[in-house]
């Protein structure tokens, strides 16, 4: 069985040639880039556009790597919102070395980004979080992420708990819970082509400004 699935697997292969992105198309602002993309992304409606790997440096120096939502960026960076007591949340205050990686398979597109994360402000963190449903505002006072728990029945009793105890009160947006924002200093965009001939544009940050560099697939 295992052997039958694993040669579909082998055999599975799109030969990517929706798009092309060369010289002409390549803005020298990677931010204006991503702008441009994700626009494109959306326009594509593309499955949860937002949703990134980002992927973390542990105590003992080994990757991790989870999906989180990208939830707004600008020139100083890519901000996604989290607890900051969760695995990640303690791997980022060993190593603020983080990248991400969006993949747009409607579009074959791939962005990487690497750079250095770190907390937003408390008023930031306390815009979104006072933005978002009510029900999600109390599942983010109510789950200690990343800790080991009995069953889900514990998440239900400490969510039932936490909203029992507002009294008809807003929530306050817990300590432990806000955003990050990496300030990258690499961004890579690929663009899938015939013959695996990938279009890959590298940019390095250099002082304010970026280069960049087309590289081989
Ligand atoms: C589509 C998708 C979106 C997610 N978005 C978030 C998010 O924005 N923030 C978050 O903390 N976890 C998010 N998660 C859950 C994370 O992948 C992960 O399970 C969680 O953050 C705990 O990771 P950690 O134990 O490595 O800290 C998302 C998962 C998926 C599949």
């Amino acid at each position: 069985m295992n052997e039958l699935t694993n040669k579909k697997i082998a055999a599975l292969r799109v030969d990517y040639s929706l798009k092309e992105f060369d010289e002409t198309h390549v803005l020298a602002d990677p931010i204006k880039q991503f702008s441009v993309w994700f626009q494109e992304a959306l326009e594509a409606d593309v499955n949860e556009p937002n949703a990134m790997t980002l992927a973390t440096v542990k105590q003992d120096n080994t990757p991790s790597a989870r999906v989180v939502l990208l939830k707004g960026f600008n020139d100083t960076g890519f901000t996604f919102f989290t607890n900051y007591n969760s695995h990640k949340g303690q791997q980022i205050i060993q190593n603020p070395n983080v990248a991400l990686v969006f993949c747009w398979l409607e579009l074959q597109r791939q962005i990487r980004i690497e750079g250095k994360v770190s907390k937003i402000s408390k008023q930031e963190s306390d815009n979104y979080f006072y933005s978002r449903p009510l029900s999600s505002q109390i599942g983010a006072i109510a789950s200690p992420q990343s800790t080991v728990i009995e069953g889900r029945h514990v998440l239900e009793e400490i969510y039932s708990s936490v909203k029992n105890n507002l009294h008809e009160k807003a929530p306050e947006r817990p300590e432990h819970w806000g955003g990050y924002k990496v300030e990258p200093n690499l961004i890579e965009f690929w663009q899938g082509r015939s013959s695996r001939l990938h279009d890959r544009f590298e940019f390095v940050r250099n002082g304010n400004d970026w280069k960049h560099n087309r590289l081989a697939p």
